[in-house]
């Protein structure tokens, strides 16, 4: 363990709740949250208490179990609705969000053609929730496990935002691979790209190396060209928010950036994918939902104004690196090459 967990589910006397690590806090306080509602969580997600697609996903999950706990049998199955809707508008673009809620309504169809009162929806929910963020553990841990075998015995990988503890439920996709290989024995440095303008490297990352005690250095976003230029990066390893079955990958903004500047110096570029990331009912990336967030993180730092007032700002928290850019996707099932199929997701 790493020593922090981003989700937690509670048991209670009265039910139970849902309990989030504030990222917003990181690296500074280890602040823990208790959610009650899924309009709760839901604004948990839009202001990126949690984050990461993985950890979203799982999130939500446990969200919609909440009504069961205080609602009774005639109004819950309004109140899950209404639950369902909050949860999926609370970010566009990572898919795992829209892939666990559609995990945990057919959960719900089956308990409700099953007959089940309040007390056993409730459980059947609960016991989809526990079994997702099981999966997502497994899941890292098997395709951490392949992406350490692509990589040699000393390696400067570069990285960018957070993929790790933090935007997973415990170990990472991209940053696990690099704790794998770590803990395999393998010489590993990382350049953790600072991801202007949430700094989800220079404060998420950079933390979780910090505690893993794992070599780091953190440079500005655009530095990474340099650093590729001197020679400095036998790989890039990146997570996903969402990839299209031609192998399009929507995530932080700055990955296309890497890709391009990966691509010019020959260096291998690989994305971490859990195939609950993959939705291969979009042809390409320009179906992708691009999120677009206030401009306030972009002229400002941490509340203080770096840029004149009216300052027109384009903020897209993510942007789409075309698949064939990318070397490899590294999954829990191997490493995979587009087009991506339903036998790609077939466990
Ligand atoms: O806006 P964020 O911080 O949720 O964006 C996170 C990323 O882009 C990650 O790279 C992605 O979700 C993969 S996390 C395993």
């Amino acid at each position: 363990m790493s020593g922090f967990q981003s989700i937690r589910w509670e048991e209670t006397t009265g039910g139970g709740s849902l309990v989030l690590l504030d990222q917003r806090r990181l690296p500074f306080e280890t602040l823990y949250l208790s959610f009650e509602t899924p309009e709760s969580v839901a604004q948990a997600i839009r202001d990126m208490v949690v984050r990461g697609a993985p950890a979203i996903g799982v999130t939500a999950a446990y969200g919609l179990c909440l009504p069961s706990l205080r609602w009774s049998e005639p109004g819950l199955r309004q109140r899950l609705d209404a639950a369902f809707a909050v949860l999926a508008a609370s970010r566009p673009t990572a898919v795992n969000l829209f892939w666990a809620l559609e995990r945990m309504r057919g959960v719900l169809y089956a308990a409700e053609s099953a007959g089940s009162d309040n007390l056993s929806v409730r459980q059947r929910l609960l016991d989809a929730a526990h079994a997702l963020f099981e999966e997502d553990r497994n899941v890292n841990i098997a395709l951490s496990d392949y992406g350490v075998d692509l990589l040699p015995d000393k390696a400067n990988l570069l990285h960018h935002c957070n993929t790790g503890s933090l935007a997973t439920v415990e170990y990472g996709t991209a940053l696990g691979i690099i704790r794998r290989a770590h803990e395999r024995g393998k010489q590993i440095h990382a350049y953790l790209s600072e991801t202007r303008p949430r700094l989800q490297g220079a404060s998420l990352s950079a933390y979780e190396m910090a505690t893993l005690r794992i070599p780091y250095t953190v440079l500005v976003d655009g530095a990474a060209a340099y650093l590729m230029q001197k020679g400095n990066v036998d790989a890039v390893v990146v997570g996903c928010d969402r990839v299209a079955a031609n192998g399009d990958t929507a995530n932080k903004i700055g990955t296309y950036m890497h890709a391009l500047c990966a691509k010019a110096h020959g260096i291998p570029f690989y994305v971490a994918m859990p195939t609950s990331t993959l939705d291969i009912s979009l042809s390409s990336g320009a179906d992708i939902p691009v999120e677009e967030r206030p401009s306030e993180e972009v002229t400002e730092i941490r509340g203080v104004r770096i840029a004149p007032e009216g300052t027109k700002v384009w903020n897209p928290a993510f942007d789409i690196t075309p698949g064939g850019l990318v070397t490899g996707f590294i999954t829990e099932r191997g490493v995979l090459h587009p087009p991506f199929t339903v036998e790609s997701i077939q466990k």
